[in-house]
């Protein structure tokens, strides 16, 4: 490779290392596997290598992604949260082995620990008592998610017996598995989107706005490191058995070894042991278990020199590809959906697998005949990580994605941002119109249940629905004449359609299916916008001040109502007399803060912030996000963002506690 060429890879790299990081850390929905984004990681740190002069302070090798979320406080961490070196193979381990034999000349022991598959967490007690949990973030500074972790049973919020004053204590917050298949269950009956795997499905949950959802989840925890400055042992193992017996759930499967030898054995033995465990665990973590060597070894910019990460290659298999069908779901995204030779992986046969969409078919090259690399992670659905090229014949087809629908022949469309081609035909296209029928009538939305997805296509088919406010203009008469429907079932059918005008707003708001409004967004919106019309007229600025609602939402809301044909369908919902407005519409209490503009930061103790803002508008005031000079006062709660205070002081916006509130309304 010469410079040149080099440079256009390492720079190709970092735009599609950095899009895959948004995709894990911030939106927890990765497209690739870990293995593969290693393998994007190591080709840009060996170009790196070879030509320094292409090395940029932001390249992606010089950190790593964040997962912080700016509706959560952040936290500065008191010991970075940095992580750990990797390998796949046994080779490296022997490396690490010699590495570490070079700068620790005397005898030394390894601890080997089960690599969980979660959300890494930090957790602060003093005197006994649990302070804070804060997510990894940038590894410099995380979110504030105590409020959240305090509902996972197995940590403990007073501790027992002797404990330092003061330590911290991190861990890994994971979902077992059948937590995570009784989720997304619920889920697909409520028509929602499914979580991908155990892991996302926590990163999802860790980042829920509201605690009491996430005691419902079934999250769990191990916790696998001690620090502080008065720790009882001076090795990791025996703090690790101390700290369990203040009441800390540690791993039973912590082994000490003498010998590189004994770590590959206990590699080999959990590499299919594990299967077995209720949760899923992606590898092996090795540490040296005596603090001073770890402090002798000391770090590198991004991970410790005394532990690494073995990982687990998930499950894979080789069959050829037949074909690829494409599948539009019901907001019109495409994806490409690989039909192959059936094949054995980890217990069941594998005739279909995710390709995701044309940049990852493009990078991985994959053709029609190809031998492809199928791999079962924990998703639901295999994928397609690789191609074996040595099988590759004259009969392998380059494969050109589709420009239109597969089912209404429209011409796709693909944001920059997005991933995915999308089908913008979305009153026209029959499965985005059923499907969009489908979710209205779920269970979770409009709860229709007379109905189900076959009666729904032949409605629709007999040209009798072609969206959801046709379901409120079917008459008796009309059903009788279609197969398969019975004098009682068209009679239950137009009851629990008649029935569902009683439905509450929010989930009218949910059932209408605008893109990536789930069940809790639109409750949110419900709440503090109580109608259809202020939604309607709402800003992307007033929508941004809704908890839980970011830029994508916001563009999407305002895109659903700019809609004609999506204004129309209201009024006709209307007209039907579903139900358009919360019931009790904030009641206005005074107007003692009127004309002035607040600034809510922080937490409370006598108020959330929601309650907090809501208060507010009943006595007249305006929150907003942002302070300028025009603000009237900023609240300034627990853990308010210094860079707020710092700027009210400058602007001379005066700072008040909840107290303060308290006496400006009691006045
Ligand atoms: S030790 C400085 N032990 O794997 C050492 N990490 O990149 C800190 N993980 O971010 C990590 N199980 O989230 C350690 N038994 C274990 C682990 C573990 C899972 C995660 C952790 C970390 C990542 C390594």
């Amino acid at each position: 490779m010469n410079f040149t060429e080099a440079k256009t890879r390492s720079e190709n790299l970092r735009k599609l290392i950095e899009r895959h990081n948004r995709s894990y850390y911030v939106d927890a929905n990765p497209a690739i596997s870990d293995f593969e984004y290693d393998l994007l990681v190591k080709e840009l740190e060996a170009i790196e290598k070879e030509f320094p002069k292409l090395q940029t302070a932001d390249s992606p090798t010089q950190r790593a992604g964040s997962d912080i979320n700016n509706e959560f406080v952040q936290i500065k961490h008191k010991y970075p949260m940095l992580s750990l070196g990797n390998t796949y193979s046994e080779n490296d381990l022997n490396d690490f082995d010699r590495r570490i034999k070079k700068v620790t000349v005397d005898n030394f022991e390894y601890v080997c620990e089960l690599k969980f598959d979660g959300i890494s967490i930090s957790l602060t007690y003093k005197n006994g008592i649990l302070q804070q949990a804060v997510t990894r973030g940038d590894g410099e500074k995380g979110d504030d998610v105590t409020a959240n972790i305090r509902t996972i049973r197995n940590i403990p919020l007073k501790l027992y017996g002797d404990y330092p004053e003061e330590f911290e204590i991190r861990g890994e917050i994971f979902m077992p598995r059948a937590s995570f298949e009784r989720l997304n269950k619920e889920r697909a009956n409520a028509g929602e989107t499914l979580f991908a795997n155990p892991r996302n499905a926590t990163a999802g949950t860790i980042k829920l706005q509201n605690s009491s959802q996430v005691a419902k989840r079934g999250l769990d925890c191990f916790l696998y490191y001690l620090l502080g400055e008065n720790l009882p042992h001076s090795s990791h193992y025996e703090n690790l058995q101390e700290a369990k017996k203040w009441g800390f759930p540690i791993s039973q499967n912590i082994r000490k070894c003498q010998t590189i030898k004994q770590v590959i054995d206990y590699i080999n033995y959990w590499s299919e042991e594990r299967k077995k465990l209720p949760y899923d665990t992606d590898g092996v973590v090795i540490k040296i278990n005596s603090t001073e060597q770890q402090e002798e070894l000391g770090f590198t910019a991004k991970s410790p020199r005394w532990a690494i990460a073995y990982k687990f290659k998930a499950e894979q298999a080789i069959t050829k590809l037949l074909s690829i069908d494409f599948q539009v779901g019901r907001t019109g995204a495409v994806t490409p959906v690989a039909n192959l030779q059936p094949v054995q992986l980890a217990g069941t046969t594998v005739k279909r697998a995710s390709l995701h969409n044309q940049e990852q078919i493009n990078i991985l090259d994959i053709r029609i005949n190809d031998m492809v690399i199928v791999e079962k992670g924990g998703e639901i659905i295999p994928k397609i990580v690789g191609v074996d090229k040595s099988y590759r014949t004259g009969n392998s087809k380059e494969f050109e994605y589709i420009t239109h629908c597969p089912e209404c022949g429209t011409k796709l469309e693909r944001e920059e941002s997005e991933a995915k081609h999308f089908c913008p035909n979305e009153n026209g296209c029959y499965p985005q119109i059923t499907g969009k029928i489908e979710h209205f009538i779920s269970r979770k939305a409009m709860a229709i249940d007379g109905l189900g997805i076959e009666t729904i296509e032949l409605l629709y088919k007999n040209n009798l629905i072609s969206n959801v406010a046709d379901l409120y203009d079917l008459k008796k008469e009309q059903l009788l004449p279609l197969e398969r429907i019975a004098e009682k079932s068209a009679e239950n059918i137009i009851k629990s359609i008649e029935n569902s005008k009683n439905t509450e707003f929010q989930r009218v708001l949910f059932a209408i299916g605008i893109r990536f409004v789930g069940e809790t967004t639109a409750k949110k919106i419900a709440e503090k916008l109580h109608s259809i019309d202020k939604i309607m007229m709402a800003s992307s600025e007033e929508l941004l001040q809704i908890d839980e609602i970011g830029e994508r939402i916001a563009q999407s809301i305002i895109e659903y109502f700019a809609n004609q044909k999506n204004k129309e369908i209201i009024q006709r919902l209307r007209n039907a007399g579903l139900q358009m407005e919360t019931k009790e519409t904030s009641v206005k209490i005074s107007d003692k803060l009127k004309g002035m503009s607040f600034v809510v930061s922080g937490t409370f103790t006598l108020y959330s912030r929601d309650e907090l803002k809501q208060i507010i508008e009943r006595h007249g005031g305006k929150n907003v996000s942002a302070i300028s000079a025009s603000t009237a006062y900023l609240i300034a709660g627990e853990k308010s963002g210094q860079t707020k205070i710092e700027k009210a002081k400058a602007l001379k916006v005066k700072i008040i506690n909840e107290n303060q509130f308290n006496e400006l309304i009691n006045e």
